[in-house]
């Protein structure tokens, strides 16, 4: 199968899902992207929006800002949320790599999604689908996770720590109740990382229990692919942005060297 033809693999759906939005709806990235949104960056996109974490409460506060994701499961449960709140946003179930929508935009974020599911040809696709669906003049923002920010992941690029892959699963992880009176448990596992292509795949086991009893017990995998700063920005250069800037993690400061995340703007030119 031709490298950009690859099933994309991700792990957000199901028990998965309603974790995620049961439990992730905070965090410093809400505020730190919201900034180039606020003003002239509207209409924006959230691409790979999820449950919503980051869309609702722009949506809240009157910004104009769409939502995408590959997950109907994820869309399905923000869209669920906005309409608890008489919200209704336009929220597309599209691979990043597959993008086609109605609308231009002068804003695209991309939270924790960039890397997630494909493979580097599906991800250059990506950036060149969102490239196409931005308005000239228009901003890519997207954050990123360092390859070596996780001690333990990053140990795996050596073969000789390789051998213990596939990790067997940690101990279960501690329940968390729902707002449903549920309760739920995620643990995940390394299964293989490869060096070469910078992949990574992981498994994730969720559980969810009612009045004690198991009702959901899941598994799913997620491939990754782990990029460096400098190849983000050589990757945003080819697909034709006429300025990126790297920040670091969720601040207006120069990347430094002990940053876990760091954030790329790339401006299309107008
Ligand atoms: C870590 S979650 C982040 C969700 C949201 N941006 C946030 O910050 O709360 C990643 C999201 O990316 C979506 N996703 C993964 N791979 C994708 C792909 N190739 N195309 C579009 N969405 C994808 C998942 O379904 C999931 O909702």
């Amino acid at each position: 199968m031709p490298a950009g033809e690859e099933q994309v693999q991700t792990w957000h759906y199901g028990v998965v899902a309603r974790w995620w939005a049961e439990f992730n709806t905070a965090g410093p990235e809400i505020a730190y992207f919201r900034q180039f949104i606020e003003g002239d960056g509207q209409p924006a996109l959230d691409a790979a929006c999820g449950t919503g974490r980051l869309l609702l409460p722009y949506l809240r506060d009157g910004l104009d800002v769409d939502g995408c994701d590959i997950s109907p499961d994820m869309l399905e449960l923000c869209r669920e949320r906005a309409q608890r709140e008489g919200l209704s946003p336009n929220l597309y179930p599209q691979a990043l790599h597959e993008l086609d929508l109605p609308r231009k935009y002068r804003t695209i974020f991309i939270c924790g999604g960039f890397g997630l599911g494909g493979n580097r040809q599906q991800d250059l696709e990506a950036l060149r689908r969102l490239y196409e669906q931005l308005e000239p003049g228009g901003r890519l923002v997207l954050d990123n996770e360092v390859p070596y920010a996780d001690a333990k992941l990053w140990s795996y690029w050596r073969k000789e720590e390789r051998g213990e892959l596939p990790r067997p699963w940690p101990p279960a992880g501690e329940r968390r109740r729902g707002s449903d009176g549920a309760e739920y448990a995620l643990r995940s596992r390394v299964i293989d990382l490869d060096p070469l292509s910078q992949r990574v795949i992981f498994e994730m086991r969720a559980e969810m229990w009612r009045d004690g009893e198991l009702v959901a017990d899941e598994e799913h995998q997620l491939k990754l692919t782990m990029y460096f700063k400098d190849e983000l920005v050589l990757m945003l250069e080819r697909t034709g942005f006429a300025e990126v800037l790297v920040r670091g993690q969720y601040n207006d400061a120069e990347p430094t060297r002990d940053d876990d995340f760091v954030v790329l703007i790339a401006t299309k030119a107008g």
